[in-house]
């Protein structure tokens, strides 16, 4: 049961589409005038949730803010990243959800100091709290993710695999990873093409000389099976003569700065300005501007820099030291002034700064760009976004940013998953390899290891950094092995993924959320189940060949490589896995069926329905469509029996 509590006068999120009934008395939290709830924990209590931020899956120990931000320094330290998911649950003596409902600055206190406090302190008054009953952590989530809609509906071809990195500059360097990781044998479903292919980083533009006949281009890409993806940032460049500048200015759809001229911000193409995405009429032009994309015959889009990022303002260097005044004394070195400076318009007439709203804003982004291309295509489209908030979840994924290279960065990896999963972000996944940084062969390989088990699986990295296409490294066919094992897979991970999408229920959750009675799966955090049947076991370690894995049931251990799967039952309890580099090793829980299909090169070769069944169940219920229709339904799934 879900009951919601009003405080002041909300600003529009967004993000709860069912109606959900008032309360008077606030159970659960004590409240401040302040607008500073607080709780103490058991403890033993759990808290879960918050999404997109560092740390475990089990949050508490820490305190965490949400105000989103971009920055490529992913210390375990960091309060923000890019997104803003206010949910909590925790669970213990009392389980219950808590979503605080606002886009403004939320501080999250998770017993930090280790006396027990939960406090969350809400910056603004203007709130919804909605409060969430159920009699495990898991059913609370799913209360929750019945009130804020379906999650995003991606077409098959974005489970594939995606090769991306800023650098690729012209058609040609693109033709040049298809043909590369053809010939490697590396299936290979989409590239994604990194501000480079603008004309001065002009949003909705193509450059003339590197991407000559980019219709044909694209077409002639999909008809190898792939697709290209761009990249679209917030801003739009000032600069008369770009038509979208030009409209939006005339028809006043950018945010203001103080004394009403249009906010200008630098970002990659220099000055821009943000269209104030607050608006729906601002929405629907700025969704509208896809159509550029979709006449091109592109499907799918990655939209970034919309926290938005800034490198500098009309009155503030770029780089300049933060300074104490400006800054804020959580977050040292960001420029939160910034976003004192800048308004949107509200459709209920209100002005109101960023700084109030600031987590919505790439969530409206997103909203935007998947109206839009909603109306633009008559099949499914691939959307994920850099910021978000939840309610986004709808209309688009994420990835999970600026990562690096790290063994740590892989570890978080996997404790993002399940954590977005609770807050409705099925779609989600993270710079496989790592964007900073360089990354070495034996990291590539587990880090794909993991992603093969996560719906967005790109590889990307940043410009400079040590070159990571699976075709650069000796041994490729170790590569190739780890990536075919993604493709035999997704008649399961795609049918779960829907099935899971369609019931409003999560794909990647903690040992803990199915095994909630076992005190030893409950604080297993390097362990997660994906859809019904598997639990994954990854190896996150540098220089070994195998770890301890927990089962809490016996299950049947699978190990995948050199194109073939081997079955073994084992019991509950501790065991060690032997994983080589070009092994996988995953579990499928007893009485559970996992499909899997033959070896392709892209989603475009594959038949869903072709398919071996893998473990001890008696029936699997598969969900099939053609990968692109916008009538999905769990009508669509057929039984399959051994
Ligand atoms: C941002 C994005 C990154 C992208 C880069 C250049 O840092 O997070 O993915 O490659 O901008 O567009």
């Amino acid at each position: 049961m879900v009951t919601q509590y009003i405080y002041g006068v909300p600003v529009e999120t967004f993000a709860v589409v069912k109606e959900v009934a008032h309360g008077t008395e606030l159970p659960c939290f004590s409240w401040e005038k302040n607008m500073t709830f607080t709780c103490p924990l058991g403890k033993e209590d759990m808290v879960y949730g918050l999404g997109e931020t560092m740390r475990g899956i089990n949050k508490r120990g820490a305190r965490y803010i949400s105000f989103n931000y971009d920055d490529f320094r992913h210390r375990d330290d960091m309060p923000s990243m890019y997104g803003s998911h206010n949910f909590i649950v925790v669970d213990g003596e009392k389980t219950f959800g808590a979503f605080f409902d606002t886009p403004a600055k939320v501080v999250f206190d998770i017993d930090s100091a280790g006396n027990g406090l939960l406090s969350v302190a809400c910056e603004s008054s203007d709130l919804r709290l909605y409060i969430v009953e159920g009699e495990s952590a898991y059913s609370v989530v799913k209360e929750f993710l019945g009130i804020i809609g379906r999650s995003f509906l991606p077409p098959l071809w974005a489970f594939g695999y995606g090769q991306s990195r800023w650098g690729y500059k012209t058609a040609r360097d693109i033709s040049r990873v298809a043909a590369k990781h053809r010939e490697a044998g590396i299936p290979l479903d989409y590239i994604c093409l990194d501000i480079d292919y603008m004309d001065r980083y002009i949003d909705f533009t193509v450059h003339k000389r590197r991407f000559p006949k980019m219709a044909a281009y694209v077409k002639m890409m999909l008809e190898q099976g792939l697709h290209l993806v761009p990249i679209v940032d917030a801003g739009i460049k000032i600069e008369p003569g770009n038509a979208v500048y030009e409209e939006g200015v005339q028809k006043g759809y950018f945010c203001k700065n103080q004394d009403g001229r249009d906010f200008q911000a630098e970002v990659w193409p220099g000055m821009t300005h943000f269209p104030d995405f607050m608006r729906e009429t601002v929405r629907a032009w700025f969704g509208s501007q896809y159509r550029f994309y979709t006449e091109l015959g592109l499907e799918g889009f990655w939209n970034d820099m919309n926290e938005p990022a800034i490198f500098s303002t009309e009155s503030r260097k770029k780089n300049a030291p933060p300074d104490a005044e400006r800054g804020d004394p959580d977050q040292p070195g960001r420029h939160i002034a910034d976003y004192k400076d800048f308004f949107h318009r509200l459709d209920d007439g209100r002005r109101i700064s960023n700084y109030k709203v600031h987590n919505v804003y790439g969530a409206m982004m997103t909203k935007a760009s998947g109206e839009g291309l909603e109306k633009l295509l008559d099949k499914r489209y691939l959307l994920f976004s850099r910021s978000s908030y939840i309610g986004a979840h709808r209309y688009g994924g994420i990835w999970t940013g600026d990562n690096e290279s790290s063994w740590r960065m892989l570890r978080q990896n996997v404790y993002h998953m399940p954590s977005l999963n609770m807050c409705g972000f099925l779609y989600s996944g993270a710079d496989t390899g790592g964007f900073g940084g360089n990354t070495s062969r034996e990291l590539l390989l587990r880090w794909l290891a993991v992603s093969v088990f996560t719906p967005l699986m790109r590889n990307h990295s940043a410009i400079g950094t040590r070159k990571q296409e699976c075709y650069r490294f000796r041994g490729t066919e170790d590569f190739q092995s780890i990536i075919s094992l993604r493709y035999r897979l997704l008649p399961y991970l795609y049918s779960e993924y829907m099935k899971a999408a369609l019931r409003q229920d999560m794909l990647i959750r903690p040992l803990a959320f199915d095994y909630p009675d076992d005190e030893k799966a409950r604080r297993i955090e390097d362990q997660l189940m994906v859809g019904e049947g598997i639990m994954i076991a990854p190896i996150l370690e540098k220089g070994v060949n195998g770890r301890i894995v927990y089962l809490p049931e016996p299950m049947t251990e699978v190990r995948y490589s050199g194109g073939s799967f081997t079955c073994m039952d084992v019991g509950a309890g501790e065991r060690t896995a032997m994983a080589p580099l070009n092994t996988v090793v995953f579990y499928i829980r007893r009485g559970k069926l996992v499909p899997v299909g033959k070896a392709v090169s892209n989603t475009a070769e594959m038949d869903l329905l072709d398919v071996e069944l893998l473990g001890s169940g008696t029936s699997y219920e598969q969900y099939v469509d053609d990968g692109s229709t916008k009538e999905c339904s769990l009508d669509r799934c057929v039984v399959r029996r051994p």
